[in-house]
């Protein structure tokens, strides 16, 4: 038997703006620790060993920030808190129940476009 491939990935975006900056970002004084947070739930939950979070740049939908997207599922979860996290950890994460809630508006979540559709669309 070979190494387990992780169940799931979770991208926590890690952008802060410059301050002074009018765009909104993912990370703030207010909301810098939420990735640690993400990271020592995951581990006090036990599941670290399975469960990969990522540290990543900006995800393109920074006005809904603090945003982190659970993989597989494409899943993504807006206005972070350290409450929120935990409860998406155990209710989604292990509990395998997406926490509808704190999931990010429709409207600025639509369903993807394929690549072979994206190069149709742009006429290549
Ligand atoms: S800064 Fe986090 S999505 Fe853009």
């Amino acid at each position: 038997m070979g190494i387990p491939q992780p169940a799931y990935y979770i991208f926590k975006c890690e952008q802060s703006a410059p301050p002074g900056m009018p765009k909104p970002s993912c990370v703030t004084p207010q909301t810098q620790d939420i990735f640690q947070h993400l990271a020592s739930t995951l581990m006090q939950q036990g599941v670290m060993a399975t469960v990969q979070p990522i540290r990543s740049s900006c995800l393109n939908r920074c006005s809904a920030g603090p945003v982190m997207l659970v993989e597989p599922g494409h899943t993504m979860y807006a206005g972070l808190t350290k409450e929120k996290i935990e409860r998406i950890v155990t209710e989604h994460i292990i509990g395998g129940n997406v926490v509808e809630e704190y999931l990010i508006d429709s409207e600025m979540w639509d369903e993807p476009i394929s690549p072979a559709d994206m190069k149709k669309q742009m006429g290549m």
